[in-house]
């Protein structure tokens, strides 16, 4: 699989007709220690272990993992997200249910949605999709949500308990990066971890994990952000990047160091005419040029993206089993 997916960044490069034979041949050499985090390889292997565990707790205990998505708006990116999330559920045998409520929904209509969910004792967790429209306020959703089923794990409770390494609903997106980082045997302590961007659901929590006692963590993290001086220097001098900017191949090869690992969260869609589309997505990292200086990379799509919906089924099981919290 991985040597497929190398084969496929070598014939992308070649046809491009970016490389001509000798330059070809150094790259193909450069790569060939660089392995790709195959988001897609792995979040099917999760997702065959959680439909196994869906399959022994319907027979001992008659239950079934249960997720509501509340979606408002028609913004498309989040239909997609929270369509591929309803897809996800139904390929490992969770119920799901999804609520979906126009653009011009009220912040009191969205609140007694979340009421209604926190109190029916078949959900198990729930997510309500971000962004909300402008006139509902986040904050006050997410507060308003049961911690003990925010699978999504942006409740500061759960946020809290993260930080203090107490048993938690972890944020999706870091904790898909760090079951990926375990699965992978990716070595963490004692490394210099470079974080980019410092949002609440990607780039602080992943520096809180990462520089947490135990495995994977026990890095020492820098966090860093848009008034960060000389971001090139701070990232050139770590052994694993973690790119969450939302800004396209922002980062680029001449910032990294060799044998690094780099986890691009990034999620861009950019203009491409040789797509019918006419676009194409690509994450926070300048791929094609950082790629052959790394040990491993994810790809955009097909990396973290993946981990993310995997990781939300996994805490939906875990808040169906009452593992966190009775
Ligand atoms: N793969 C997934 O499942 C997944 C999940 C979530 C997000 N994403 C993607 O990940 C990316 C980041 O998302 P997010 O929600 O974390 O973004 P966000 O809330 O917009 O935060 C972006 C962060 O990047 C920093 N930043 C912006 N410009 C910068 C610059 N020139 N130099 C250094 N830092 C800069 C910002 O710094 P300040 O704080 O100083 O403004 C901020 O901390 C987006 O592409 C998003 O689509 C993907």
């Amino acid at each position: 699989m991985m040597l497929t997916e190398r084969a496929t960044i070598d014939s992308r490069n070649w046809r491009a007709g970016c490389m001509n034979e000798p330059d070809f041949a150094t790259f193909a050499r450069q790569i060939e220690h660089m392995q790709l985090l195959d988001g897609k390889l792995l979040s099917e292997n999760i997702k065959s272990e959680l439909a196994a565990e869906v399959d022994l707790l319907r027979e001992r205990k008659g239950k079934i993992p249960h997720l509501a998505a509340v979606l408002v708006g028609e913004n498309p990116a989040s239909q997609v997200y929270v369509n591929s999330k309803i897809r996800s559920c139904e390929q490992i045998g969770f119920k799901s249910t999804l609520i979906r409520r126009p653009e011009d929904t009220s912040e009191p209509e969205v609140l007694d949605i979340i009421q209604s969910l926190n109190e029916d004792p078949d959900i198990d967790g729930f997510i309500v999709q971000l962004p909300l429209p402008k006139h509902i306020n986040e904050e006050k959703v997410t507060l308003a949500i049961d911690h003990r089923k925010d699978v999504d794990g942006f409740h500061p409770v759960n946020f809290g308990r993260m930080a203090q390494g107490l048993p938690a609903f972890l944020p999706a997106t870091p904790y898909g990066i760090v079951e990926m980082m375990r699965r992978y045997n990716i070595e963490t302590s004692g490394k210099h971890c470079v974080v980019v961007g410092r949002s609440n659901i990607v780039g602080t929590p992943i520096s809180i994990l990462l520089s947490r006692k135990g495995y994977p963590g026990d890095c020492t993290v820098t966090l860093t952000h848009s008034r960060t001086k000389d971001l090139p220097a701070e990232v050139r001098r770590a052994d694993i990047v973690v790119a969450a900017i939302g800004i396209p191949q922002f980062v680029k090869a001449d910032w990294v160091k060799e044998g690094a690992v780099v986890i691009d969260v990034g999620i861009n869609r950019i203009p491409d005419a040789s797509k019918k589309s006419g676009a194409r997505l690509v994450g926070d990292v300048d791929f094609d040029a950082v790629a052959p200086k790394c040990s491993y990379i994810t790809p955009v799509p097909g990396g973290v993206g993946l981990m993310t919906v995997t990781a939300l089924l996994m805490n939906t099981l875990k808040a169906c089993k009452k593992e966190i919290y009775q």
